[in-house]
């Protein structure tokens, strides 16, 4: 979704601006501009379209002058997305540019204030009112037209703000959005993204709500929601610029996919200590009392709770339920203090999913986040968290972050279920040795790679294609599904196995194909009998099994064959085909796979 950049140094700030938002095309957009500040005068270039666009139109920067700027990709919410309607908007009478992140909830109303005390409007956003509320509390202070502006402001919002009369300052303000203050040597930055800092800088701090920040070369000047001056700590970024680069790849999926064995170790193999499984800053104490588990996340983490459920339920014998945090947030969950929380997020900042996080503490709830990006809001606002050490995720199908939060789900169900005093010592002992299994087994999944490049060769033109499955296989389904229609923008239907016949089974006919998921052997012998009920109908089957299982070569037209697992992490190799799966069809199809139409990397809007 929409990105943010801020500059304040001595050198050129347009070229520095562009290739931060460069790096923030991943989270998708669909405009772009920068507004540079010179000698009292501010300059502003935006376009649709990509960034090269604005690399053309401002001779990649060298055409403004100015050391200080903002910057923006637009994901369009408010109006369609036009040269007009992206950002930076500048307010009548060029005194602030203003690039904005979230929405402004009572924009409507505010635009109606502003209009009859005489100000136009140009765009059809809720952005081009920040300028002008600004425009009307500036009494020659900058820092109190900000802090009046917000106070009037209603939603989720980041905010950078340009001011012609203050050359070399540029303003950061935050409100359930992400910002990120990045400090550099006589040069400081923000972003809404740390991608876009780290080219720069690995010292960032971390601005929380509420928060408003003024840069200039030289300082950091941070304040509260009441004006109050205040001091934050600054953390490094462990991320280097390479992590967030190609490296060869021809997509940052690909990369993203062959990168899971070295993800899933990092993220396993510090937490196990002397065969214990040793969970950051957990206390012993904190399961006293858990009755219920909720999980609650959106997509694809939704889809790793999915799986995480059967783990936790079989090995801690409570009942865990998924819930989708777009939903959860409104039904006015039962919840309580002996409900435990599990809250996934990649990206961290995902809106539903803070929403859930938030309704759910104020009803009592503990809450443990599983999260990838460091200092991001979910990490910060619950009680407790895990970090999958999965690296940034530029492509905006998730594949490491996914398999890295099944995995330490996986961890967790083993950590939780020893301290609940429900499994032997030597089942414990045998799941940490199966854990630390797994990144060697996906390795193998990995260098399936050719062969299911050859696979999607052979079924890139099928238009409908069922995913099914039993149990984790199930779980896995749902996620190999979503894969293959994000991408490839071709239909697919996950669905639990023994379901097929109270009604889909009807769409079943001549090639249909269905991908089945076979690798959770108790069950393996019911989901024998689906394939065979399917086939009757015509469809053309490929299996995902365990290697050594023959028996599927009687029954399926294609089989891929992942490393044998314990079945509770199985789920974790056998994803591994499906992505790469999903990829090559996507890449027969001649999709954007990075960038698939319509998505955005951190859906950080309701
Ligand atoms: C799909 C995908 C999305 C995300 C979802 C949640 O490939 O990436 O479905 O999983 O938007 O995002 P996070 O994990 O950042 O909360």
């Amino acid at each position: 979704m929409c990105g943010i950049v801020g500059f304040a140094g001595a050198q050129p700030a347009a070229p520095i601006l562009l290739d931060g938002l460069k790096k923030l095309e991943y989270r998708g957009y669909d405009s772009a501009g920068i507004a540079v500040q010179d000698g009292g005068l501010i300059s502003v270039v935006k376009t649709r379209g990509v960034i090269k666009n604005l690399c053309d139109k401002t001779d990649n920067g060298s055409t403004l002058s100015g050391t200080s700027g903002i910057g923006h990709t637009r994901w369009a919410t408010h109006g369609a997305p036009d040269d007009v309607n992206a950002h930076p908007h500048v307010s009548n009478d060029g005194m602030f540019a203003v690039v904005h992140n979230g929405i402004i909830e009572n924009f409507a109303v505010l635009k109606d204030e502003l209009e009859k005390k005489g100000y136009r409007f140009e765009s059809q956003t809720d952005t081009e009112i920040v300028a002008n509320l600004l425009d009307l509390y500036y009494k020659g202070d900058l820092l109190e037209a900000v802090m009046k502006t917000v106070s009037r402001l209603d939603g989720s919002y980041s905010l950078g703000v340009l001011c012609a009369e203050h050359p070399g300052k540029i303003v950061a303000v935050r409100e359930k959005s992400p910002l990120i203050l990045g400090v550099g040597v006589k040069e400081n930055y923000f972003a809404s993204d740390v991608t876009a800092l780290v080219a720069h800088t690995r010292n960032v701090i971390y601005l929380d709500d509420g928060e408003v920040a003024v840069l200039t070369a030289d300082s950091i000047d941070i304040y509260n929601a009441s004006g109050k001056k205040i001091e934050k700590s600054t953390s490094r970024v462990i991320w280097d610029i390479e992590a967030a680069e190609k490296g060869g790849y021809e997509h940052f999926m690909l990369k993203e996919i062959m990168e899971q064995p070295r993800a899933i170790l990092s993220t396993l193999e510090p937490r196990i200590k002397d065969g214990r499984i040793v969970l950051d800053d957990i206390p012993d104490s904190y399961f006293d009392g858990v009755q219920r588990i909720i999980i609650t996340a959106c997509g694809s983490a939704y889809y790793a709770g999915c799986v995480g459920r059967y783990v936790i339920e079989k090995l801690c014998r409570i009942p865990v339920t998924v819930e989708l945090a777009s939903e959860l947030r409104y039904h006015d969950p039962i919840i309580d203090e002996n409900t435990l929380l599990i809250v996934i997020s990649q990206s961290g900042e995902t809106a539903d999913t803070i929403a859930a996080l938030r309704e759910c503490k104020e009803r009592g709830a503990k809450s443990l986040a599983i999260v990838n990006v460091v200092g991001s809001t979910i990490a910060r606002l619950a009680d407790y968290r895990i970090y999958t050490w999965a690296g940034p995720e530029i492509a905006v199908a998730t594949t490491k972050g996914y398999t890295t939060q099944v995995a330490v789900l996986g961890l967790f169900a083993v950590f939780a279920a020893d301290k609940l005093g429900r499994i032997t010592k030597e089942r414990y002992a045998e799941l940490i040795g199966e854990l630390l299994k797994l990144p060697s087994k996906v390795q193998r999944a990995v260098d399936l790679n050719s062969h299911i490049s050859y696979l999607a060769k052979r079924y890139a033109s099928h238009r409908d294609v069922f995913f099914i499955g039993r149990n984790i296989d199930y779980a896995v389904a749902l996620e190999g599904s979503l894969k293959l229609k994000e991408i490839s923008y071709i239909f697919s239907e996950p669905y639990a196995a023994g379901e097929l016949k109270h009604g889909p089974i009807a769409l079943i006919e001549q090639d249909t194909l269905v991908i089945t998921l076979c690798c959770y052997d108790e069950l393996f012998e019911k989901t024998l009998s689906n394939i065979e009920q399917v086939k009757a109908r015509g469809a053309t089957v490929l299996a995902v099994a365990h290697e050594g299982n023959g028996k599927i070569f009687h029954v399926a037209d294609d089989a891929v064959f992942v490393p044998d697992s314990e079945p509770l992490f199985a789920a974790v190799p056998e994803i591994i085909p499906l992505q790469l799966f999903a990829y090559y069809i996507a890449k027969e199809n001649g999709c954007d796979i990075d960038k698939p139409k319509n998505l955005a990397k951190s859906v950080t809007v309701e």
